[in-house]
């Protein structure tokens, strides 16, 4: 069941969601090759806490960390290690607040001063259609309608979407209902009605859409061993407007300010 949200619902969840991208633009301050996804794991939890919050995703189905990290070749859910990035890692950040009863949700994915050109393009490519998606998000369309126009420019460049792993429902609860695929068929799913509120996650491999499920029960990586990349927004859609709560300017000024990593000019 969906549960659709009121004017205040949802500007308690854009409180939360603005929390997770402060806490990302911190994050994005200390990231540089050396440091590890654990320091970095610690400075995100502490600051969430310093902010009267709770880290969304730590116990989470028993999840041990405030962030998923996942460099490379790993699509999502990776849990903070001590080994040290390197000059050469996209590491994508997925972080989740808890505040006055709602969760916030976003990812973003960054890149150090040695990632080549064509991985650029994959995160320039998987942002373009994390905003295509969110076009298609408003009232009287279908969720087929988000998933159908992040497909068509993720492989339109030859990239590939991840069938498991899918957007979702948020509020009181970090996952609720409706699924959010990235890919899908225009017209089809359930109908977007005023009230919704979801998250947008493309997450988009270089090579094969395969993935698995590291040993530690949480990690998921390309099959191929290709990268991927991925980000997220908590969006609202209401009658009047379609309203990002998840605003990523915060982390997009911090990069500017962090010469460690690649100030990637990614189009909306
Ligand atoms: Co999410």
């Amino acid at each position: 069941m969906i549960y659709y949200k009121t004017k205040e619902d949802i500007s308690f969840i854009k409180e939360s969601c603005l929390l997770v991208t402060k806490t990302l633009a911190h994050v994005a301050s200390i990231l540089k090759p050396g440091v590890t996804g654990k320091q970095i794991d610690k400075a995100a939890e502490e600051f969430i806490l310093d902010h009267n919050a709770k880290p969304g995703f730590k116990g989470y189905r028993g999840f041990p960390g405030t962030l998923c990290i996942s460099p490379n070749e790993q699509v999502v859910h990776g849990i903070p290690t001590d080994v040290e990035f390197k000059e050469t890692d996209i590491i994508s950040i997925d972080c989740g607040s808890y505040m006055n009863g709602y969760f916030g949700d976003s990812a973003f994915t960054f890149a150090l001063g040695g990632v080549s050109d064509s991985v650029i393009d994959l995160l320039s490519t998987t942002y373009e259609s994390l905003y295509k998606g969110i076009e298609e998000a408003k009232v009287g369309n279908r969720i087929g309608d988000i998933g159908f126009a992040i497909q068509s420019h993720n492989e339109s460049k030859n990239y590939s979407v991840v069938r498991e792993l899918v957007g979702h429902g948020i509020g009181k609860n970090l996952h609720e209902a409706p699924e959010v695929p990235n890919y899908g068929k225009r017209g089809r799913g359930p109908k977007i009605k005023d009230g919704l509120v979801i998250a947008i996650e493309p997450m988009i491999n270089m090579g094969k859409k395969g993935v698995k499920q590291e040993n530690d029960g949480w990690t998921i990586r390309t099959k191929d061993n290709l990268p991927s990349a991925h980000y997220e927004h908590t969006i609202a859609i209401t009658e009047n407007k379609t309203e990002i709560l998840s605003d990523h300017s915060p982390i997009l000024a911090s990069i500017k300010n962090n010469t460690e990593i690649k100030n990637i000019s990614l189009k909306k």
